[in-house]
């Protein structure tokens, strides 16, 4: 048994670094892009910045301020402020419970792709029909989810969450560099400059309550809201410190590496498919479509493919992390096992959950949950469903 001790962060640096490493992740990189193709570019674009500075920024701050003030993790600290709000901190446990198995999916998909570029496989990659092959196989896409997942587990496990951290500040730095130089690369193809217009000039006749939705739930999502991670940061931070002052950095960073991300992503839609409406509606596959043909385009495409991989394995797992983190200690808590034994059960359960969303587009692709694939299933329930309850 472990003593219940808070620790504090020892500045305001190592804060902003430990959430900003929860926040940057999938969500930036994977999710906002494709979300932004399909809901109309620019007015996703808006309504989402627009979202984040004002609804994001109070949300983050009450949340941290919530766990700086109860010094209590997620489901004390609702139940310390009003009894009534017990279910809602049970709500938000469940958050990361139904995140986790289907964000380790796409972070197997991530590990993939960087062996591939590492073993010279760009041309093959950049292929029609690669990505699709590749997530209907019945066998190989639950490796890579077994394998990250486990690689998840052995960091929380070993306790070296530190170590990640520390890489990271080096790592999430480079990631914007090289984001740059991409965005800026993809923007200069032929036919970019549609695709930018597209991204960044909101077009208010694709306005509708869906991207509202779509955006809000980006929102929580990307920012780790509404889940009782920053209410848990925040019990770790001194009476002292400046909470709107961080948030800030942590929205301006979470917000750059969206940016970046949907602007080398959603123009190649333009430059290698013309733009296509069937193509901009992808979904989640969208950034493994069109990044390898965008990097096999580049001199040095597989080296290019390697390294922007590597960063954005690096940053996928500083979220995932701190998802199992969120959800082991909901276990502890709950159950009063040891933090190991909680541990072992969340892996296996992660497994057997992810294992749907990982199997539900090919062996199990007859399957489908109110007409979704298992993954996008479970997205939109967290996402578009509990978070905004649990946030508003
Ligand atoms: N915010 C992370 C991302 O953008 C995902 C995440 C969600 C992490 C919830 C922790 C909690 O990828």
């Amino acid at each position: 048994m472990e003593e219940k001790k808070r620790s504090s962060f020892s500045g305001r640096i190592g804060f902003v670094m430990a959430a900003a490493g929860s926040a940057v992740g999938l969500g930036n990189i994977w999710r906002f892009p494709y979300l932004a193709a399909k809901y109309g570019g620019g007015i996703f674009l808006l309504v989402y910045i627009l979202l984040a500075v004002t609804l994001g920024f109070s949300l983050m701050v009450s949340e941290i301020a919530l766990g700086r003030k109860t010094k209590l993790s997620a489901i004390e600290a609702f139940s310390t402020l009003n009894k009534k709000f017990k279910f809602l901190g049970i709500l938000a446990s469940a958050v990361p419970v139904i995140i986790l198995p289907y964000y380790s999916v796409i972070g197997g998909w991530v590990a993939k792709y960087m062996v591939v570029f590492m073993t010279g496989g760009s041309a093959q990659a950049a292929q029609d029909g690669y990505f699709s092959q590749f997530i209907s196989a019945p066998v190989e896409p639950a490796i890579w989810f077994v394998l990250y997942i486990i690689a998840t587990a052995v960091i929380v496990l070993l306790g070296v969450e530190k170590g990640v951290e520390k890489a990271s500040r080096i790592l999430m730095p480079l990631l914007v560099v090289l984001s740059v130089i991409i965005a800026v690369y993809t923007s200069v193809q032929p036919g970019a400059l549609e695709g930018i217009k597209y991204y960044i000039m909101p077009d208010f006749s694709k306005f509708s309550v869906k991207t509202v939705l779509a955006a809000m739930g980006q929102m929580f999502y990307s920012l780790s809201l509404a889940m009782g991670i920053m209410i848990t940061y925040g019990s770790y931070l001194k009476k002292d410190g400046d909470i709107e002052a961080s948030v800030k950095q942590i929205e301006i960073f979470d917000l750059l590496i969206a940016f970046l991300a949907g602007l080398m992503i959603v123009p190649s839609v333009f430059v290698f498919s013309g733009g296509d409406e069937s193509q901009l509606q992808t979904g989640p596959g969208l950034m493994f479509e069109m990044l390898p043909k965008v990097f096999d385009s580049m001199p040095f495409s597989n080296v290019v493919g390697a390294v922007f991989f590597v960063l954005v394995l690096f940053a996928a797992l500083t979220s995932s992390i701190s998802l199992m983190e969120t959800v082991v200690s909901i276990v502890q808590d709950k159950l009063h096992w040891s933090r190991k034994k909680s541990s072992i059960a969340v892996l296996i359960f992660t497994i057997a959950v992810g294992m749907l969303s990982c199997l539900g587009y090919g062996p199990l692709s007859f399957i489908s949950v109110f007409g979704m694939a298992f993954l996008d299933f479970f997205d939109f329930i967290s996402n578009s469903v509990i978070m905004p309850i649990v946030a508003l």
